[in-house]
């Protein structure tokens, strides 16, 4: 029988749990054993296959994300090599594991441990940044999708939206991490800039095409905390989805459960200290016209634990988020003729939205002959 015969009750235990304001977190501190019922997810969304399975009789090595090691990338021949790398990463995985990025393991260990520490700081201290006012740049929730989606997760989330990173306001931010977030931005930067050139590059276009888009800017950072759950195998991290924007740049510590849907199976991402991973949004998948693939992803909960993670979104800042996009016409061919039509940041977002993560894309819906009308 259903965990919940009345969708009334679950949408009420889903409120009062949102309004306790102190997120997963929170239930973790009162010690529960079980998880509430409001974390279940349906059998068909829950992490059964935990590792990547071998096909029976198989010696073959497990497939893991490729390793991009960026060191030399202003040296043309060097260069030619990075940018094969990323192109086939991208058309194969959607996702690679970067290191020798530039950016200092010092800077990232401290976004990491301030996350940590916003996260376990005592809860009246986080309450007052706990809401789903969408026009708040600072936000701390519980599972992003709750209400569409309907499961709650097992992840509380730290959302901060920049718009103009040049002009950030430090002081909106909560004191525990604001210093660390914007050391981790001033760096970011300049890795932001290096990945749309050589992302252009790995398309056959110039170098500055991308950036010339004007949908390359960073304009928000996750801070996610995954608490350890008493009953891992019953929920999960953060469901099976893709990401929405043009290029996701993720930090994670080494706890692990982050897993991609690759080939049709769930392949661990092995953490590796100081690496950053890098993967292909849906709105990068359609103006590159389906040559770099937004890839689903997801994070099992264990009970090892808290996880602690970093998402940075790239996508179009405020005044550019109403302008259509679509397929980068230098992409176009007899051989690769048009798939999706243009459409704007916003209402993609706004379609994606709606949707909540149910595991089904939301891509295809912006295909010229729509696949899921
Ligand atoms: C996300 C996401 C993965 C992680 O925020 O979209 O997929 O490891 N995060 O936290
Ligand atoms: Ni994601």
């Amino acid at each position: 029988m259903s965990a919940f015969p009345e969708l009334d009750d679950k949408v009420r235990e889903l409120k009062q749990f949102d309004e306790t304001k102190v997120g997963v977190r929170g239930l973790v501190d009162s010690g529960a054993a079980k998880i509430p019922r409001i974390f279940i997810c349906p059998p068909e969304s829950r992490p059964e296959a935990r590792r990547t399975t071998r096909n029976a009789g198989s010696n073959s090595p497990l497939p893991q994300v490729p390793t991009i090691d960026l060191e030399g990338s202003e040296i043309p021949s060097r260069r030619a090599e990075i940018v094969d790398e990323i192109r086939q990463a991208l058309q194969t995985w959607g996702f690679f594991q970067m290191v020798n990025h530039g950016i200092p393991t010092g800077v990232l260990d401290n976004l990491l441990r301030s996350t940590r520490e916003f996260h376990e700081q005592p809860k009246e201290m986080r309450m007052e940044f706990y809401t789903r006012d969408s026009t708040r740049k600072v936000k701390y929730y519980s599972t992003g999708d709750l209400y569409q989606t309907k499961t709650a997760q097992w992840r509380d989330t730290l959302s901060c939206d920049f718009d103009d990173t040049s002009k950030i306001d430090l002081e909106s931010f909560p004191k525990i991490c604001r210093k660390e977030i914007g050391d981790y931005l001033n760096r970011l930067n300049g890795l932001k800039n290096l990945l749309a050139e050589l992302l252009s590059e790995a398309l056959g276009l110039s170098s500055n095409h991308l950036a010339s888009l004007e949908c390359f800017d960073i304009q928000r950072l996750l801070c996610h905390y995954y608490p350890p759950c008493p009953e891992p195998e019953l929920t999960i991290g953060i469901m099976k989805h893709s990401d929405p924007y043009i290029l996701t740049i993720l930090l994670q510590d080494n706890i692990g459960g982050l897993q991609i849907l690759h080939k049709n199976q769930w392949v661990d991402v092995t953490p590796v200290q100081g690496s950053l991973l890098v993967n292909a949004g849906d709105l990068l998948q359609l103006i590159t016209n389906d040559h770099f693939k937004s890839v689903e992803h997801r994070v099992v909960a264990t009970r090892a634990g808290p996880r602690i993670s970093a998402a940075c979104f790239i996508y179009p800042r405020n005044k550019n988020q109403s302008k259509p996009y679509g397929p980068v016409k230098e992409l176009l061919s007899d051989k690769n003729p048009q798939i999706y039509r243009e459409t704007s940041f916003l209402d993609y977002i706004h379609y994606f939205g709606s949707k909540g993560l149910d595991g089904v894309k939301a891509l295809p819906h912006f295909q010229l002959i729509s696949a899921n009308e």
